[in-house]
């Protein structure tokens, strides 16, 4: 298979683990026989200071093109002070709404290795296994009006969603829980908002289309409470956009640590933007200690979701588990006996679980 993948360190530990990404995919092309072409761009603070924006056109054509994108992170403290359309964050939700990627997928898995790492306790985080779907290109990040009034003494941000936008994320979820154990649990505040409301409504009519998923509404602040009481109660969440955000950082807890978390970004067509969930991590970047783990899964989501490769990308994941059972661990998630390694260091222990097993086989 012969790809070009668009790749977009960004800031931070991004350009850290955008290393360990690309690596781990040359592997999987040497071992299989494709060829997998890296294109890199400038996203977030770096295309700032390059480019004066961040999300340079030259940027945003080749994402337009391309058939899978790779994005590490944007941020940091270097760019906080800027205007809104002016921040690194900015490119991020510009890339998204421009590729049209509403569904944000962010599987969340207690690895039965890392039941010790994670701060609750084992028997709350043992078979939890879900994902949470984020819808990811409406709703208040991208209200307008956005803006100070009153010359500056009162502030608008706006919650808006067409019901289409809300019926294709929902439909999605729906699709997802077909293919896992089809329970889907929808989180709201449909006792304050009127956009919950209509997505309540929306669910509901939907549900009519697929009899053979169960159904449950929560309301945002109980879900935040029972994801981290009762998480194995959850198999597939669906979310309006910043209930989404705050909420998959929450069950990251469950892991152990937020560098643990992948995510596709997906539309209808199969294209894709891969993305793990953390941020820069400005107060860990640049010493190399970042958790590469996050990212190697989010390419291991794109080999599966962009190019139908599910061998390929389960023999990643099943690496990654592998060096997980060995008890190598980064700084993030390093308790007292565990083998504790560099992102470089973990790269490398993923890489070789990888060719033993093809060896072996
Ligand atoms: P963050 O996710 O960058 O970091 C939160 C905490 O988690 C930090 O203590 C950090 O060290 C730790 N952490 C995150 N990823 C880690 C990893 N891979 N390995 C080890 N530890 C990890 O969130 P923040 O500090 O609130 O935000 C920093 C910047 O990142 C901000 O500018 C924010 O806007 C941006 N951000 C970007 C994205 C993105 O690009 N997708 C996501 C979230 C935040
Ligand atoms: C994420 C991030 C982004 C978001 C920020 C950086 C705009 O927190 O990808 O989860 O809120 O979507
Ligand atoms: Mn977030």
């Amino acid at each position: 298979m012969d790809k070009q993948i668009i790749v977009l360190p960004g800031d931070g530990i991004g350009r850290e683990i955008m290393g360990s990404a690309k690596l781990v995919l040359q592997s999987v092309a040497s071992e299989y026989g494709h060829r997998f072409v890296f294109h890199e761009h400038l996203i977030g603070g770096a295309a700032i200071d390059a480019y004066g924006t961040p999300l340079p056109e030259e940027t945003l054509d080749a994402c337009m093109q391309a058939d899978a994108v790779l994005l590490g992170a944007v941020g940091g403290p270097k760019w906080d002070q800027q205007p809104a359309d002016k921040r690194p964050e900015a490119g991020l939700l510009g890339i998204r709404k421009a590729m049209g990627l509403f569904a944000n997928l962010r599987p969340i898995k207690g690895f039965t290795s890392l039941l010790g790492a994670s701060p609750l306790k084992q028997e709350v985080v043992s078979g939890s296994d879900m994902l949470i779907i984020r819808e990811l290109t409406g709703g208040i990040y991208f209200g307008r009006p956005s803006e100070r009034t009153d010359a500056g003494n009162a502030v608008v941000d706006t919650l808006f969603y067409e019901r289409q936008e809300i019926e294709r994320i929902v439909d999605k979820a729906f699709q997802s829980a077909r293919l896992r154990n089809k329970h889907l649990t929808s989180v709201d505040k449909a006792n304050v908002l009127e956009s919950s409301r209509m997505w309540r409504e929306i669910v509901k009519e939907k549900q009519k289309e697929y009899p053979d998923v169960t159904v449950d509404h929560l309301l945002v602040d109980a879900a935040a409470m029972k994801l981290i009481t009762q998480p194995d109660q959850f198999d597939v969440i669906v979310t309006e956009n910043m209930f989404g955000d705050i909420l998959s950082d929450e069950a990251s807890v469950l892991t152990g640590s937020l560098g643990m978390l992948p995510s596709a970004s997906l539309r209808t067509d199969g294209v894709g933007m891969y993305e793990p969930v953390h941020g820069s991590a400005p107060d860990i970047a640049g010493k190399g200690i970042a958790n590469p783990l996050g990212m190697i899964l989010s390419a291991a989501m794109m080999l599966r979701y962009s190019f139908g490769l599910e061998q390929e990308a389960k023999e990643i994941e099943d690496a990654v588990d592998t060096v997980l059972e060995q008890s190598f661990r980064t700084a993030d998630l390093a308790k007292e006996g565990d083998r504790v390694v560099t992102t470089n260091e973990m790269t490398e222990r993923v890489i070789d679980n990888m060719t033993t097993k093809s060896v072996a086989n």
